[in-house]
């Protein structure tokens, strides 16, 4: 089996407003040659504006976020259909700031990308220990065991990725060393053969945390690392671009 095809995908979280599209439009505009695929995942409002700024360019947009019902009385919430609708290819699941603000369990995030797969999305699926995890030594277990909770067995067969975000790294400029990295992404491709045979080859696991024009080559070209989630380096145009051009 041939190893994953990367995956760079922004995550621009509660940032951007019509003129942010700009930003975008400017991804699309310097992508040269990649051998990754590009994603940029906006605040909801702005799925539907940056699909239809995005349709010439093989850049791919994302939700970060949807519920597991597919529609109902969850007043403010977002179902996976809707995203589709609105023009998205994937979505961010799992991510700390929703595990850690709202309080979504591996179970919950293992009902999302149910929806997400029924909603015809690729999920992006995050895990990552915090610091006092990390100081127990502990991370490895915590990481393999979120893996295991929150990827259900739908995901057999399935496209999918996940992201390894270290809790203490995120918009912290903290990053763990390359070989924490790949130690932790070792054992996240492990249990993913464990849980899906050798389909869990072909998952791309992406590394997340602070990552940057200056760091991104390191990272990227560490072992079993197939991409990166980016948070704040994803805002601007020349910041993305310089984190893809490292890959
Ligand atoms: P950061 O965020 O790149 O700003 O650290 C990453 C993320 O939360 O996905």
């Amino acid at each position: 089996m041939t190893s994953p095809t990367p995956l760079i995908a922004g995550n621009w979280k509660m940032n951007g407003v019509a003129a942010s599209l700009i930003e975008a439009q400017g991804v699309a505009a310097g992508l040269g040659e990649t051998k990754a695929r590009v994603a940029i995942c906006p605040p909801a409002t702005l799925v539907e504006r940056a699909a239809a700024a995005l349709k010439a360019s093989p850049v791919l947009v994302g939700g970060q976020d949807c519920r597991a019902e597919a529609s109902g009385a969850f007043t403010g919430d977002v179902a996976a259909e809707m995203l589709a609708d609105a023009g998205a290819r994937l979505v961010i699941l799992g991510h700390s700031e929703r595990r850690a603000g709202y309080g979504e369990s591996d179970a919950v995030v293992a009902a999302k990308v149910e929806a997400a797969l029924r909603a015809g999305l690729e999920p992006i699926v995050c895990v990552g220990e915090t610091l006092e995890e990390r100081k127990a030594e502990k991370a490895l277990e915590v990481v393999t065991g979120q893996v295991r909770g929150s990827l259900p067995a739908a995901l057999a067969g399935q496209a999918f990725s996940v992201a390894y975000e270290p809790v203490w790294a995120i918009g912290t400029g903290l990053t763990p060393t390359t070989a924490e990295i790949e130690e932790v992404h070792v054992a996240i491709r492990a249990a993913l053969v464990e849980l899906f045979g050798d389909h869990g080859k072909s998952a791309a696991i992406l590394y997340g945390g602070s990552v940057k024009p200056s760091n991104a080559a390191e990272i990227l070209h560490a072992r079993e690392v197939g991409g990166a989630l980016v948070g704040g380096a994803s805002l601007k145009a020349e910041d993305f671009l310089g984190i893809i051009g490292a890959l």
